[in-house]
């Protein structure tokens, strides 16, 4: 089935400017694989002013977006006429629970996912109540929901069948998760190091001295079981050297 991503924002033509630069987006797009949409949250604003925001109540600087809007605009998105629709509604805030390689494992299992892009000093604290996650994509403040969602959207959406080829596969990629003997869901080691040609790269070293950068050998000798065994332990190296805390 599809995967349909709705993101909602105040800054709908942001989210349509980043589409075309997935280039493989459009490709799964014409497959006709995805569908992903940027909503309009002014659309759903009251008055004719369209208002989405208020002054917080007990006083404070900024605007905070209205829960009344948000809830109109989230119920809108997630109007299908499919029935029994596997759908996530999540909420982009730097208080989420952090977003990585497991999580977006579960999320391309969904047929639906609706993104909420906070604003300005943010959103009234009921929104919480009709989302059904909060995620963050790191401990840093943007300036909305609408990037996060976006780095998402595209981890997802790769992990979806048939949109990467056979030969982009994300097998053995750094990060994809690993069953252990326990049968939990942990994350795998980093990737080992890839070469291609040319076989030795002359290069000038800083202090100008001429400097032969070959491709290791075992990866030359046609050995398999060898490149195989080379190949897992330069992964566990690198992970033990850069990210002991996956090891763990
Ligand atoms: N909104 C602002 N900063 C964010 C972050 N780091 N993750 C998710 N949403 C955000």
């Amino acid at each position: 089935m599809k995967l349909s991503i709705k993101i909602i924002t105040l800054f709908p033509k942001f989210i349509g400017s980043y589409l075309p630069s997935f280039g493989i987006l459009q490709k799964a797009e014409k497959g006709k694989l995805l569908d992903i949409k940027p909503v309009d949250l002014r659309q759903f604003g009251l008055d004719v002013r369209q208002t989405v925001d208020g002054r917080p109540y007990g006083g404070g600087v900024g605007m905070v977006l209205r829960p009344d809007v948000l809830h109109k605009a989230i119920q809108s998105a997630a109007k299908s006429k499919i029935k029994n629709l596997k759908s996530k509604i999540i909420l982009l805030t730097p208080q989420g629970k952090k977003f990585d390689q497991k999580t977006a494992h579960r999320l391309s299992k969904f047929d639906q996912l609706i993104f909420v892009c906070g604003r300005y000093e943010g959103f009234d604290e009921r929104v919480r109540s009709f989302v059904d996650e909060e995620m963050s994509i790191g401990d840093y403040v943007l300036m909305g929901g609408e990037l996060p969602a976006l780095v998402i959207s595209e981890a997802v959406m790769r992990l979806r069948p048939g949109i990467l080829g056979k030969i982009e596969s994300t097998h053995n990629e750094s990060f994809s998760p690993v069953t252990d003997f326990n049968g939990r869901q942990k994350q795998s080691l980093l990737e080992y190091p890839q070469y291609t040609k040319p076989e030795i790269l002359r290069v000038k070293s800083k202090a100008l001295r001429v400097k032969n950068l070959r491709v290791p050998k075992v990866l030359l000798s046609g050995n398999h079981q060898k490149v195989e065994e080379w190949r897992k332990k330069e992964a566990e190296k690198r992970t033990k050297k850069r990210r002991p805390d996956l090891l763990n």
